[in-house]
């Protein structure tokens, strides 16, 4: 019997709403479990639910007297999901509810069936709205540590910022500047009925009218095209790799950005992209492989040059950080419940480590991007701020596209990219 899709992803959102799992990990797991055609109904409940946890568990809040917990715990997140489909999907509401009460079997909470009907049906007659008085995460859908950071990072955006994190993101696509143009690649695209919103002007991204599958891109599997935000292609036009230079992409994996720079620099004499992660390095060889591209690849850690560095120094260095990834809330909405205050200070220090590392490896001469997908100063504009106060020999480079006074901020959905940094800074 096909899988109940309202108990699946209940049980995806306890698993990283409660153990703490990105969801990226888990929902392969249990989509396996369902059907084709409804596999991305599951993705659209489970990322739904996310981006918008706080206000729905408020009106939940009145209706659920008793706190449901240890093995009915996941039949709340069934309720969640209920509340969600009521409030934000075009399903009939009958239909909704009875999917939803229905799951309490696959749940082993049968029991629980008249209470998950019950307050369904009060949700569906009487749908809250969020009152004036609300705090600030329930309004704002966010967690009140970073509604905090952000307020003061930003105090003329901050509700710009979180708006535009509960939105969903649109695809973009790189077109492979050694088999075709984004012109080029945009007339194929017509032939295939996929429409596109727009070319960037600097960096050559396609931002498509609506995500699709890769599966109808025409030359997906041949390698013409590739699934990148147009922000993180903004990576390779700024490093600007030239003819016969020897480049080391830090913190390549999945080789989004090592890509990139193969395409737009062919005669590059030597790319090194690292990695800690290995299976995230495997990734990167699939992306190479797929694109026929090629580099060498090293499973090691950054912030350790003596265990992997020949001693050979660089003309280029690409370092796109580990972060807090709160740039790419809207992709990625567990972001906001899985991220903590304390993680932050640790990724700063961690930053540090690598960049003060990799500074070492650079040629005198030789320019190093920094990048994030953060929007947090601490990782981004402060970070940089301290290392050129620390390296005599290191100078920023101005960004043109930038009115920022260190580096490049780019906003969520600014010009409908994912919110990232860079730094450009070049070694005397
Ligand atoms: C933002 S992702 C990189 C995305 C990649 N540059 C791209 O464009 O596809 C950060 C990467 O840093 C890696 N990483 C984290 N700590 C590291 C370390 N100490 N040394 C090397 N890599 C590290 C993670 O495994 C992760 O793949």
């Amino acid at each position: 019997m096909a899988a109940n899709i309202r108990a699946l992803a209940a049980k995806a959102l306890f698993q990283v709403v409660d153990k703490g799992r990105s969801l990226s990990d888990v929902l392969p797991e249990l989509q396996q479990k369902a059907e084709a055609k409804d596999k991305a109904l599951l993705q659209e409940i489970c990322y739904g639910v996310l981006r918008v946890l706080p206000e729905l568990e408020a009106s939940l809040k009145d209706l659920v007297t008793k706190p449901l917990k240890g093995k009915t715990r996941s039949t709340h997140f069934l309720m969640l999901v209920g509340a969600y489909q009521l409030k934000y999907m075009r399903i009939p509401d009958h239909a909704a509810i009875n999917e939803t009460v229905n799951a309490t079997k696959a749940l082993k909470t049968d029991f629980l069936r008249g209470m998950v009907n019950g307050v369904l049906r009060n949700l569906q007659r009487n749908q809250p709205s969020i009152d004036e008085n609300a705090s600030d995460p329930v309004k704002f859908n966010h967690p009140s540590w970073f509604i905090k950071q952000i307020k003061n990072a930003y105090p003329q955006q901050w509700q710009n910022i979180l708006e535009n994190n509960q939105h969903k993101p649109p695809m973009w696509l790189r077109a492979n500047a050694r088999t075709n143009s984004a012109q080029e690649y945009v007339s194929l695209l017509g032939q295939a009925n996929i429409s596109v919103v727009r070319i960037d002007s600097n960096s050559d991204a396609i931002l498509l009218e609506k995500p699709t599958d890769v599966s109808v891109l025409p030359g997906f599997e041949q390698g013409a095209v590739s699934v990148q935000d147009g922000a993180a292609q903004q990576a390779a036009t700024l490093i600007n790799c030239q003819a016969n230079e020897r480049i080391l992409d830090i913190c390549a994996a999945p080789g989004g950005k090592t890509c990139h720079m193969l395409e737009l620099t062919p005669d590059i004499a030597e790319m090194v992209a690292i990695d800690i992660d290995g299976n995230r390095l495997a990734r990167v060889q699939e992306n190479l492989e797929r694109i026929s591209l090629n580099a060498e690849l090293i499973e090691a850690d950054a912030s350790q040059p003596k265990t992997w560095w020949d001693g050979k120094q660089f003309d280029r260095i690409l370092l796109d950080a580990p972060c807090s990834a709160t740039g790419v809330i809207r992709r990625h909405p567990d972001i906001k419940w899985l991220r903590k205050a304390s993680d932050i200070d640790v990724l700063v220090e961690l930053q540090q480590q690598i960049l003060d590392a990799s500074w070492q490896l650079l040629k005198p001469g030789g320019t190093l991007l920094y990048a994030t997908c953060s929007i947090l100063p601490q990782e981004n504009k402060d970070q940089v701020d301290a290392f050129l106060k620390r390296q005599s020999d290191a100078t920023l480079v101005p960004i043109e596209q930038s009115q920022d006074d260190i580096g490049w901020q780019i906003l969520p959905n600014e010009h409908s990219m994912d919110g990232f940094y860079y730094a450009k800074i070049m070694k005397s």
